[in-house]
């Protein structure tokens, strides 16, 4: 079901008592509603102290990453069990960095995203385009191209366990964000994709996320276009106040 979202993306940034300090202070500054879900997605080692410490909180802890394997020898890889078993229900996948760093292509984000569908995981998946690819014009069919490689195979009951987080790469962590116009445009662009392949209940129902330097100053703007739901936040989420305000945005 379509729903209003702020999920903060830590990425490797917390240790241990980082993180748990973090979530500390958004405790201490939580208002009792928000018109969206909230997200964190710390680090491996700290989502299982993240998950008892955010209980008594409408926080959810969500992973940055999966493996698609099952299980077995995978050094090095955590298993969508290994994060049930530690309380998460959400999961990350093809994080920008991920594709660009760690050379995850579309068919290994399609095979991720549905061993966790199939584990009955909500899935976050991103997309998005580099700078030189939106300078070509070619944005368009860029976003679309990674959204049907990974997710087309899915059936419209599976799309209904996937957010799907648009994020420019030029506009992660660069302090340059997309203007509220071009989000709404490709988000408005990516429901007509959903509805075109799925129909107009899946359109209708997933969320789609807007992420790249999203900060208090700019959420409200962006949030309120008509086809953005929220937003998947990196730098701004590492403070407990600024992640809070981009939530009040709604
Ligand atoms: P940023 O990161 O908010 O620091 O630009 C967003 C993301 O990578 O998810």
């Amino acid at each position: 079901m379509r729903k209003n979202i702020v999920a903060g993306n830590w990425k490797m940034n917390c240790d241990l008592p980082t993180s748990q300090k973090l979530i500390w202070e958004l405790k201490k500054a939580l208002k009792p509603d928000y018109n969206c879900e909230l997200m964190i997605a710390p680090s491996f080692p700290c989502i299982y102290p993240a998950f008892n410490s955010t209980l008594d909180t409408p926080i959810e802890v969500v992973a940055q990453n999966c493996s698609e394997q099952e299980k077995g020898a995978f050094t090095g890889e955590v298993s969508i069990d290994m994060l049930q078993s530690v309380g998460v229900k959400t999961v990350i996948i093809g994080h920008s960095e991920r594709r660009d760093i760690y050379k995850e292509d579309d068919a290994l984000l399609a095979a991720k995203t549905v061993a966790a569908i199939n584990k009955g995981m909500r899935v976050i998946f991103c997309c998005g385009e580099h700078l030189e690819i939106r300078k070509a014009g070619d944005h368009f069919s860029t976003v679309g191209n990674q959204i049907e490689k990974a997710l087309f195979n899915l059936t419209p009951a599976q799309m209904e366990q996937v957010v799907i987080a648009y994020e420019p790469v030029w506009a992660i962590g660069t302090g340059e964000t997309a203007s509220p116009a071009q989000a709404q445009e490709m988000h408005a662009h990516i429901r007509t994709m959903l509805k075109d392949h799925f129909g107009d209940m899946t359109a209708h129902h997933t969320s789609i996320l807007y992420g790249g330097s999203v900060k208090p100053a700019n959420a409200a703007e962006l949030f309120a276009n008509p086809d953005v739901d929220g937003g998947l936040v990196g730098g701004a989420s590492l403070d407990a106040q600024s992640f809070l305000a981009i939530a009040d945005a709604f």
